[in-house]
């Protein structure tokens, strides 16, 4: 059987990501695609928990501490969920992976790429998305967004240089990858993104049937 389709959507905290994949979920599944939608860190029960942790504790975390627990919840997560559901040729839809852990540990806490690339190669050696959707925005359109969020998480609490730093990781990943990336104007009016993704998600479709 052939392989699934892998589909991960990216961006800073405030960039719009997370509207745009409930909507690209629903119209994955109208088109009759087997879809598991999940996301990162979480999208299993410990992944969940360690969610939980990266993202309320109070207590001191080395950028390198934060970075392994990423990716231990990312390594439970393609054993229980993303490489079983690609093995029977469904489509997975991932809000966050590795590009994640790139832009934030690496650029925004300034963790060294080839380690990261080390945990990567470890625990995906054989694995990337088909597609990356970047939704892009600057640091400030970011954070006038998530300035509006009641209770900010750790990530959403962060200063505007430390999401400059992440955004420029984003853009430095695509760069390297950019057959599999394509960047979404996330200023852009939600029906103007939704009409382009649309147009992205039938075209990788098309390729992925044929
Ligand atoms: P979310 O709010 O988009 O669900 O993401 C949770 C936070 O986790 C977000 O601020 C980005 C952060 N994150 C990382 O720092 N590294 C990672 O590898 C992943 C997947 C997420």
């Amino acid at each position: 059987m052939k392989r699934g389709l892998f589909i991960t959507f990216e961006g800073i905290d405030g960039a719009g990501k997370s509207t745009h994949v409930a909507w690209s979920a629903d119209f994955l599944r109208a088109r009759g695609i087997t879809l598991t939608l999940t996301r990162e860190p979480g999208g299993t029960v410990l992944g969940e928990e360690l969610r939980e942790l990266l993202l309320a504790t109070q207590a001191p975390v080395h950028a390198e501490t934060e970075a392994l627990l990423m990716f231990s919840a990312r390594r439970q997560h393609l054993e229980e969920v993303i490489r079983p559901a690609l093995a029977r040729g469904g489509c997975v839809l991932c809000d966050r992976f590795t590009d994640a852990s790139f832009a934030y540990q690496g650029g925004g806490r300034g963790v060294e790429k080839r380690k990261l690339a080390v945990l990567e190669d470890w625990v995906h050696p054989d694995l990337q998305p088909d597609l990356t959707v970047l939704f892009d925005v600057s640091a400030e359109v970011g954070q006038a967004r998530v300035a509006r969020i009641k209770s900010p998480d750790r990530f959403e609490r962060e200063n505007a240089e430390f999401f400059v730093r992440v955004r420029d990781a984003y853009l430095e990943r695509m760069k390297e990858s950019p057959h599999r990336f394509v960047r979404m104007d996330g200023t852009k009016p939600i029906p103007d993104v939704q009409a382009e993704l649309a147009q992205k998600l039938t075209l990788i479709l098309s390729k992925w049937k044929t």
